[in-house]
């Protein structure tokens, strides 16, 4: 069979291109956008691909992908290939699109659609995550509502401390042949809310006996927490993360397309290298960036002087370097670890890193990630704006 040369045009090679998947974003990189253009000049391939980041490491593995298919046509004997990157918006367009994809199909959990899932995450360990969950946590359920709270430091758990559990998990036992049967989270009822909480640390007798799970995956834990926990109602799931950023994020932002992330930092101003690990992190996961809480700010003396032992700064500058919000800086104080070691929050009680954490949550639920019931409301009040301008109710 002779192929004639102009059998082949521009959109065949679309066409071609529409089978090199992004790995990380799974899904192809035409419709990505990453596609800047194709075009046949002779017998020569012309494409122009956007990446996420230049220095992507997975550009060696698109080319060969490209390449081949591309060559795979009748009458192209060569592609050249020149390489871009894509600009903030189409980077955020691509993630969008992937994080749908996720959703669409991610294998449901025990979490409901209805939960407003957010995950702590920070580029360095001991930054306050598991403080700042706790807290937060504490603030949102005083406020009325309920809230999960996942403790993925399966090894480095520190959540039941915190909140001053030391109980062992329930379990409900199997009630049919599919049903394996359900852990059941510990409740905590807290002002007019309720905290319901999972943890390693409430299933092994000592942080010794965690260390002995060194063998188990820790993705698979995660799941676990995910699939076999009866977590019931939730208005929010807040996800305390283990320092880095490893196999327990890639594994939550598989499972819960739907998560998005609160990242802490420190004041100190050399958040700069931890600031591209973390949107780094995020870009990988596709999970969008609520906001940065800054925590260890000024220690203020009762005489009102202030001392910013940490630096200062470091939360602005990491806002503004993955361009997200500032949600509060969270004062030095030691009534945050001695709430830790006793079991009761400082969100418990009055004071100047009390009130940080409960003006967070407020912003949380009333302008960040609103509960997404209200998120509805405030939809469906959206959608009758344009209803009530044009008073035509019926079409
Ligand atoms: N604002 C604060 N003021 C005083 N102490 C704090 C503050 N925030 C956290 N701490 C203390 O700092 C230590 C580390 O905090 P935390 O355990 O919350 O960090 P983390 O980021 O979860 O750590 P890891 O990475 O190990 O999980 C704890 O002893 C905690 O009590
Ligand atoms: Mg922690």
């Amino acid at each position: 069979m002779s192929v004639s040369k102009d059998a082949v045009d521009d959109n065949e090679i679309l066409g071609v291109l529409r089978g090199v998947m992004d790995p990380e974003l799974n899904d192809n990189i035409v419709d990505l956008g990453m596609v800047r253009s194709a075009s046949l000049k002779g017998q020569t391939a012309q494409i122009t691909i956007a990446l996420t980041t230049a220095g992507c490491p997975l550009r060696a593995t698109i080319k060969r992908d490209c390449e081949s298919r591309v060559k795979s046509l009748p009458g192209i004997n060569e592609v050249q290939l020149y390489w871009d990157e894509l600009t903030p918006e189409e980077r955020t367009r691509a993630m969008d699109r992937a994080r749908r994809n996720a959703r669409d199909t991610a294998a449901p959990t025990q979490i409901p659609s209805s939960a407003r899932v957010i995950s702590i995450a920070s580029g360095k360990g001991g930054v306050g995550k598991s403080s700042v969950t706790v807290n937060i946590a504490t603030a949102l359920a005083s406020r009325g509502l309920t809230v999960g709270i996942l403790d993925a430091d399966i090894w480095g758990f520190s959540v039941p401390r915190m909140l001053g559990v030391n109980s062992r998990l329930n379990a409900r036992p199997a009630q049919s042949e599919e049903d394996r049967g359900k852990i059941i989270p510990e409740e905590r009822p807290q002002g007019s809310g309720l905290l319901k909480i999972v943890s390693t640390g409430l299933m092994v007798e000592t942080e010794e006996t965690a260390l002995m799970w060194r063998g188990l995956m820790l993705a698979k834990a995660v799941e676990q927490f995910l699939h076999d926990v009866d977590w019931g109602d939730l208005d929010y799931l807040l996800i305390d993360m283990p320092p880095g950023t490893g196999d327990v994020q890639m594994a939550l932002a598989r499972l819960l397309p739907q998560a998005e992330m609160l990242v802490v930092t420190t004041p100190a101003v050399s958040a700069q290298k931890v600031a591209i690990r973390v949107a780094d992190m995020a870009r990988r996961s596709h999970m969008p960036i609520l906001g940065v809480v800054e925590n260890m700010s000024a220690f203020t003396t009762p005489d009102g002087t202030s001392w910013p032992l940490f630096g200062e700064g470091g939360g602005k500058r990491l806002a503004e370097e993955i361009d997200a919000p500032l949600l509060g800086s969270i004062p030095l104080e030691p009534a945050v670890s001695a709430g830790g070691d006793t079991g009761q929050p400082v969100a418990m009680s009055d004071g100047p890193a009390s009130r940080a954490f409960h003006q967070i949550a407020t912003r949380i639920v009333e302008e960040i990630a609103p509960p997404l019931d209200m998120a509805a409301c405030s939809a469906s009040a959206l959608n009758e704006v344009p209803v009530s301008l044009t008073g035509d109710r019926t079409s």
